[in-house]
């Protein structure tokens, strides 16, 4: 793989994505398609050939669909190198991590990337509600560490909200804003908050669902109909549950509930920890609220 310079002109041309679930498959496929070299890394050869099998499957739908040609994903896979381990890391000019969300593993890995990435490298963590502040101090670089927070599915939401600590250089939040405008997305700059702004509003709102189901109140479609067909969204908030997995909405729910002042309105429903304790995830397990003709479909049994 060529380069791992960052230009004279400051331009990001090869990143590192590490882990290689939901997000970070989206999230290399969408670096990929807008003709950055990436570098996909996981902590096993099982894990990465899952994730190689996400990002294939994705573009092979893409194709499918007559939105990809062959030949470009033949070249967006071209610009995939999947390896095991953060050595693969040495020469990229930004790291992007999708690990789960545990505050221990993030720093733990964010040390590792410190030591073996370059020194001018940027550090960015797609967290969705853990503190980047508390990532960053474990690096000796938190000048050069941000928040990255991408959307699912990464390569349709146009959303990526950029995470400005009190440490991070307003270089490197420029060089991140002129990324994300070219990966065709639009950044929302924001301070470090639990949950930054868009899942700050979006979670409560989601729990206040899972009650609603809890209590009997309404019934899974009598809810999701509700807001799809009164208040115009795309998915109803149990249907949006299952793509963002239920466990990951679990884990947001509690870090936002503890790191935000203990708002009621976060405090998670015991049914969305009981289906999670059950194995319901949602649509990456095949059921949540709604059962999928099979683990990882979207498509309603
Ligand atoms: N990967 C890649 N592309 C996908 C995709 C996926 N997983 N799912 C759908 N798409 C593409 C389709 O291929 C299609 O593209 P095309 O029109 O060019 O062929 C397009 O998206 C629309 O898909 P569909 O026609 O199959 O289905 P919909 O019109 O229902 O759209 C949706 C699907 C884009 C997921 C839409 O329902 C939606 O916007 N839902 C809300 C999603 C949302 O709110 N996400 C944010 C969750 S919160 C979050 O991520 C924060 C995190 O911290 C948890």
């Amino acid at each position: 793989m060529a380069g791992g310079t960052t230009g004279a002109d400051g331009t990001i041309s090869t990143v590192g994505v590490v882990g290689l679930g939901t997000m970070g498959a989206g999230i290399a496929e969408v670096f990929a398609r807008n003709g950055v070299e990436v570098v996909a890394v996981e902590i096993t050869a099982e894990a990465l050939e899952r994730g190689r099998a996400t990002l294939t499957r994705s573009t092979d739908r893409a194709v499918a669909r007559g939105r990809l040609t062959g030949a470009d994903r033949d070249a967006l896979l071209g610009r995939i190198t999947f390896a095991v381990g953060l050595p693969a890391l040495a020469e990229v000019d930004l790291v992007i991590e999708a690990v789960p969300e545990r505050l221990d593993l993030k720093r733990r890995l964010f040390a590792d990337l410190d030591r073996i990435c370059r020194p001018a490298a940027i550090l960015a963590s797609n967290t969705s509600s853990l503190s980047v502040t508390e990532i960053a101090v474990a690096t000796g670089r938190p000048d050069r560490v941000v928040g990255m927070h991408f959307f699912n599915p990464a390569p349709v939401m146009k959303l990526v909200e950029v995470i400005r600590t009190v440490t991070t250089a307003t270089e490197v939040v420029g060089a991140v804003q002129d990324l994300c405008a070219r990966l065709g997305k639009v950044a929302v700059t924001v301070a470090d908050r639990a949950g930054f702004v868009a899942n700050a509003l979006l979670f409560g709102y989601l729990n206040q669902a899972v009650a609603m189901v809890e209590s009997g109140y309404a019934t899974r479609e009598e809810i999701d109909a509700a807001m799809r067909l009164g208040c115009g969204l795309p998915m109803g908030p149990l249907t949006l549950l299952d793509l963002i997995g239920l466990d990951t909405a679990y884990e947001i729910l509690d870090t936002m509930y503890r790191r935000g002042g203990r708002d009621r309105r976060h405090a998670p429903v015991p049914l969305l920890r009981q289906m999670v304790t059950a194995g319901l995830l949602g649509r990456k397990s095949g059921q949540g609220f709604y059962r999928y003709e099979r683990p990882g479909s979207g498509t309603v049994a």
